[in-house]
């Protein structure tokens, strides 16, 4: 891999802008919330930050909500008002495929945005390219049977693929996230939506955040953690919130 010598990671992240840490649910916080330090609150309506460090490393620690709408709002506001060199989304996710269970790691490599779809007029229903929306006239330019991948910060990817070989509570896979308002229990639907996109979990917010930072041209990486396989009927555990944070407070400590 190239080092580049401009990325935040290369830079010493820890001297200068802080990283965001989302998760969206109070659990998929808490445990960064106790181990940082010189910890200062700060409320934006509902959207609840905590400024302080993680011993040397200068944090931001932001309960996005759950959903789409709420991430990207909270990614917004957590880039302009803290300006940090890099945002980190973590948290829960179920899982597609029948060898990923409770505790194991996705290192979201790429995204798509689920919520982007496209009825045709003949009953299909498509991926959309949002991007490609404005400015394309012919549907198959901005509609596809391939969803419309996103990808996450390379060099974050590999440090996050790197601190993977510390992570004992599961494997750890590199792969696609999808990502939208929607919660699938069906095990048919999860098993064919995996055939069709090769994806590795389901969850809500890194493809706003995503989104987000982009626009903001801020680093960005999405980690999950699966809490549910509800193809093979494994129910959520909370507990996988707390691995998954155990394990980044040690990756970051680490940088
Ligand atoms: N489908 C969708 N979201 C899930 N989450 C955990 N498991 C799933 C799943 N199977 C996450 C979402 C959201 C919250 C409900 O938990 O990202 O924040």
């Amino acid at each position: 891999m190239e080092k580049d010598g401009n990325h935040p990671l290369y830079r010493g992240v820890k001297n200068s802008h802080p990283i965001l840490l989302q998760g969206a649910m109070e659990l998929e916080i808490a445990v960064f919330c106790r181990a940082m330090t010189q910890v200062k609150a700060q409320d934006i309506g509902s959207f609840k930050f905590w400024s302080g460090m993680l011993k040397k490393q200068a944090v931001v620690l932001s309960q996005t909500g759950i959903g789409t709408a709420a991430a990207a709002a909270a990614t917004a506001l957590g880039c302009q008002v803290f300006q940090p060199a890099l945002v980190l989304n973590q948290g829960t996710a179920g899982g597609y495929p029948e060898d990923l269970h409770p505790y194991d790691l996705v290192i979201g490599e790429t995204w798509y945005n689920a919520n982007a779809r496209y009825r045709t007029r003949y009953g299909k229903t498509d991926f959309l390219d949002l991007v490609a929306l404005e400015g394309e006239s012919k549907e198959s330019e901005f509609t596809g049977s391939r969803p419309f991948l996103q990808h996450s910060d390379r060099e974050l990817v590999a440090w996050l693929d790197r601190e993977s070989t510390h992570y004992t509570r599961g494997r750890s896979v590199r792969g696609c996230i999808a990502s939208g308002d929607q919660w699938n229990d069906e095990p048919e639907r999860i098993a064919d939506l995996q055939q069709q996109t090769g994806v590795l979990c389901e969850e809500m917010e890194t493809a706003a955040a995503g989104e987000v930072a982009a626009r903001l041209r801020v680093p960005f990486a999405a980690v999950r953690v699966i809490s549910n396989n509800n193809r093979l009927g494994e129910p959520f555990d909370a507990g996988t919130a707390t691995a998954l944070q155990e394990w980044m407070i040690k990756a970051v400590l680490r940088l």
